[in-house]
């Protein structure tokens, strides 16, 4: 196969989606979407996350020092696509309708939609740009599981239909497990709120 040299992309790569959960300093949550997420070794298995620019999520996340990631799925990819477009600096973003619960070992909101979450924890932030651009590392304090997905004899494959894991990639479109078109960015988010604007932090302000 010949190649090209062309300008630095990641479009071609699948990136997994998470909402993270972080709390207000009022005690309300606030949900984000991030795909820049993958893992690594602390003593044990970690997390890395990239989080770009001023926003909502990076603030609560300092303040606290801890946050959720939960696995978006076809089912809640509406409410994920609508936190990445409405910016968490805008009094009216939580207006909608969420179903939400307290983590199991850490006070971080958690999306009773996601079939798979992490209550993470940070244990360091790496500045990596001028305007505000950090990579956190974190410990996974605890990971929720949907009683469901538990059953043994589920095979890899009922597993990713179960799921229904969402990607991202190929000039901001998602993607389901299994190939099928999902939309656009900002475009699911208006089954949640017809008139919802892409916010500044979203447009990486
Ligand atoms: C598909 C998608 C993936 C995103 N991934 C990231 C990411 O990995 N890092 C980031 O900083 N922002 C990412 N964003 C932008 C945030 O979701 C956006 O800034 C949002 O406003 C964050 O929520 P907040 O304003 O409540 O903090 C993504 C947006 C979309 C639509």
């Amino acid at each position: 196969m010949s190649k090209v040299s062309v300008p630095v992309t990641n479009d071609l790569c699948p990136q997994t989606l998470y909402v993270y959960g972080t709390m207000n300093e009022d005690e309300t949550p606030n949900f984000g979407l991030f795909c820049w997420f993958s893992y690594c070794w602390l003593d044990d298995l970690g997390v890395i996350c990239a989080i770009g620019g001023s926003k909502r999520t990076l603030e609560n996340i300092r303040r606290n020092g801890v946050f959720s990631a939960n696995l978006v799925t076809e089912k809640n990819l509406p409410l994920a696509d609508y936190f990445g477009t409405a910016d968490g600096r805008d009094a009216d973003k939580m207006d909608v309708e969420v179903a939400w619960e307290k983590g199991a070992v850490l006070s971080v909101p958690v999306l009773s939609s996601s079939p798979f979450c992490f209550e993470l924890e940070v244990e360091k932030e790496i500045p990596t740009g001028e305007h505000n651009e950090v990579v956190l590392l974190c410990r996974i304090r605890n990971t929720l599981k949907d009683e469901q997905l538990m059953d043994s004899s589920l095979t890899p494959s009922d597993l990713m239909k179960l799921t229904g894991v969402v990607r991202t990639c190929v000039n901001e479109n998602y993607w389901a497990w299994d190939g099928r078109h999902l939309g656009n960015w900002h475009e699911r988010a208006k089954e949640i709120k017809a008139d919802v604007e892409i916010g500044a932090a979203a447009r990486g302000e």
